[in-house]
């Protein structure tokens, strides 16, 4: 039988909950435990196989969460995929390594997180990975990387597959790249991101399988820590507070949970409760355990703990679209060559005009976002932010797509997305029941912005494919194709189709931002919920900005931070 205490309890067995685990549970005198809604997937194909990208989708293994009807991207419900699994969401991802540009990082610490920035979270991507060094025929294949950017010693294996795509079209791409005037990035993961790039993977090379957080930071451990337990497909329901009348302070005694048969049982946490649910969930067990806007709670008669208005809002997350090409030529192998153009790239000459003309929209922007967190986001806040993004896009050279091309059988898959927005939505809580999904609108494409970078960006990828050298290989559009989308279509036809056809890119962050409580953030530097002793949230909720990178690899680092400062005692 499980014990009924711990010292720490984790909720959310994924990519950041497994790291912490894993750290804390190093000093053997203190117990572990990881609550985690899903099963174990280390055997599961469609988890492991390295060319199974989207066979878990729709199966028990994705939470497969949907928004509310987006207002503005064509009144479509989207869904947002999640893994329900030990590893979370690394389970069911895309693999893709890919960490943030340097000045997104430091953005964090200008904006109040002290000790947040490039320099200091480096060595933590450093100190999560093993990175495999490409063999000579996956270097001819076109994997590249600097030693000074990788960990060789982490728990996370990175790098390529054996199967990588042999031949030519690493060079070819290099080469259509050069002659759109965007050079070659040897290696994506220094914090500068810009340019025509192979970025490596999570995955085992050696056992040909993909690497996630649990084959990473729990089975290898599983059976050496008698002090890091796991309780599998058991629900976190709330925190439970020892003392919930100083709103100022309060304790978190542990955790109610549901367990598989049903049984509801409240674990006991000697130190602290550590929510990393996701950013979808996190933000909803505060809400369920009182911790948030008390117009939200007191719609469903949950008692107020401390009055945190902002919990669940600032949510961010990008639309991705797709581009399908016919090849003359048949490919096999696992490559992704990947495209990342600054505003200068997508925009040429008009770059300055457009800059103007967000420049000017930024008041708007954050007005307008205020409003639809129904005041709890200040406007001029907001526009204090909104001010840092415009910066990171305009005043630096910043990625501000991401274009990648799959060759697979006799078809080029292109997938592109815009990767800073500025719509801002929210999560809550729809009902008291922790069982029930909370109710989320990322109020995709909110600003003319939003919907131009990604049109700029679908524009893009028409002139890669137009441009020679790829034009050999490339030998027609087939979706959605000159007669669906034509040549001299409008901004306004562009903008049709893409709200048509567009999904989620699942990268949802934001919705605890680490930030100052005057400017609406939910949790502090040390991770702390605000007003609480002993409450973290360690997981994709805390990004107080979205990154040009995929997240993992963010996370991973953020959260081996996080636990160096648990360890060090700071709350
Ligand atoms: P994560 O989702 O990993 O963990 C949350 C955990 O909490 C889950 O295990 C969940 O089951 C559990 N949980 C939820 N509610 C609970 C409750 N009430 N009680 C207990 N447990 C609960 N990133 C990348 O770097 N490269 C890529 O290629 C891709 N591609 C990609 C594709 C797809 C399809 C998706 C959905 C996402 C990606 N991403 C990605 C994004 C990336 O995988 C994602 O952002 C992180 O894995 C999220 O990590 P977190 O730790 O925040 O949550």
């Amino acid at each position: 039988a499980a014990a009924t205490s711990y010292d720490y309890i984790i909720v959310g067995g994924g990519t950041s909950g497994l790291v912490v685990a894993n750290r804390l549970s190093e000093d053997s005198s203190v117990s572990v435990l990881v609550v985690e809604a899903g099963d174990s997937v280390y055997n599961n194909p469609n988890v492991t196989g390295t060319g199974a990208y989207g066979a878990a989708f729709g199966t028990s293994i994705d939470w497969a969460y949907q928004t509310i009807k987006q207002p503005y991207a064509g009144d479509l419900t989207q869904t947002i995929r999640a893994g329900k699994a030990l590893g979370g969401t690394s389970t069911i991802n895309g693999m893709a390594y890919t960490r943030a540009e340097d000045v997104q990082i430091d953005a964090w610490e200008a904006i109040g997180n002290q000790g947040w920035n490039w320099s200091t979270l480096f060595p933590y991507y450093l100190k999560s990975e093993r990175f495999q060094i490409p063999i000579n025929a996956q270097s001819a294949a076109g994997a590249n990387w600097n030693p000074a950017y990788h960990g060789m010693n982490g728990p996370l294996t990175t790098g390529w597959t054996y199967e990588m795509m042999n031949g030519s079209m690493a060079e070819v791409l290099n080469a259509t790249y050069q002659n759109l005037g965007i050079s070659y990035l040897p290696d994506v993961n220094g914090g500068k991101m810009h340019g025509y790039t192979l970025f490596p993977r999570t995955v085992n090379r050696a056992l040909d399988v993909r690497e996630d957080a649990a084959r990473a930071y729990y089975y290898p451990f599983e059976s050496s820590r008698p002090n890091l337990s796991v309780m599998l497909n058991t629900y976190g329901n709330r925190i439970v507070w020892a003392n919930a009348t100083n709103t100022n302070s309060v304790t978190a005694t542990g955790v109610e949970v549901t367990l598989s048969d049903g049984t509801v049982q409240t674990i006991q946490a000697n130190k602290e409760v550590i929510l990393s649910a996701g950013s979808l969930i996190s933000p909803a067990i505060l809400e369920r355990s009182g911790v948030g806007n008390p117009t939200v709670l007191s719609r469903f008669g949950i008692p107020l703990v401390v009055n945190l208005t902002t919990v669940g809002e600032n949510l961010q997350d990008q639309m991705n679209t797709e581009f399908i090409y016919l090849s003359n030529a048949t490919f096999s192998g696992q490559s992704t060559f990947l495209g990342h153009p600054t505003a200068a790239d997508l925009f040429g000459s008009n770059v300055t005009n457009v800059a103007k003309s967000v420049q000017s929209s930024l008041p708007h922007y954050a007005a307008t976002v205020s409003e639809a967190s129904n005041g709890t986001m200040s406007a001029a806040v907001l526009q204090k932010l909104f001010q840092l993004q415009y910066n990171i896009i305009f005043n630096n050279p910043t990625p501000i797509a991401e274009i990648l091309v799959a060759p697979s059988g006799s078809k080029f898959i292109t997938e592109y997305w815009a990767l800073l927005p500025f719509a801002r939505g929210n999560v809550h809580i729809g009902s008291a029941n922790p069982l029930d999904r909370p109710v989320i609108n990322p109020n995709y494409m909110m600003f003319e912005w939003d919907m131009q970078e990604q049109i700029a960006s679908g524009k893009f990828v028409r002139k890669l494919y137009g441009t020679a050298p790829f034009t050999n290989w490339a030998t027609g559009e087939a979706t959605p194709g000159y007669s669906t989308l034509p040549a001299n279509a409008t901004d306004g036809q562009w903008a049709q189709w893409i709200s048509s056809v567009s999904r989620s890119n699942f990268h949802p962050v934001g919705t605890a931002a680490m930030m100052p409580r005057d400017m609406g953030g939910v949790v502090d530097s040390n991770l702390v919920v605000y007003g609480t002793n002993n409450v973290r949230v360690i997981d994709a909720s805390v990004l107080p900005l979205q990154v040009c990178g995929h997240l993992v690899s963010t996370l991973y680092a953020v959260a081996e931070r996080a636990s160096d400062l648990i360890k060090a005692g700071q709350v």
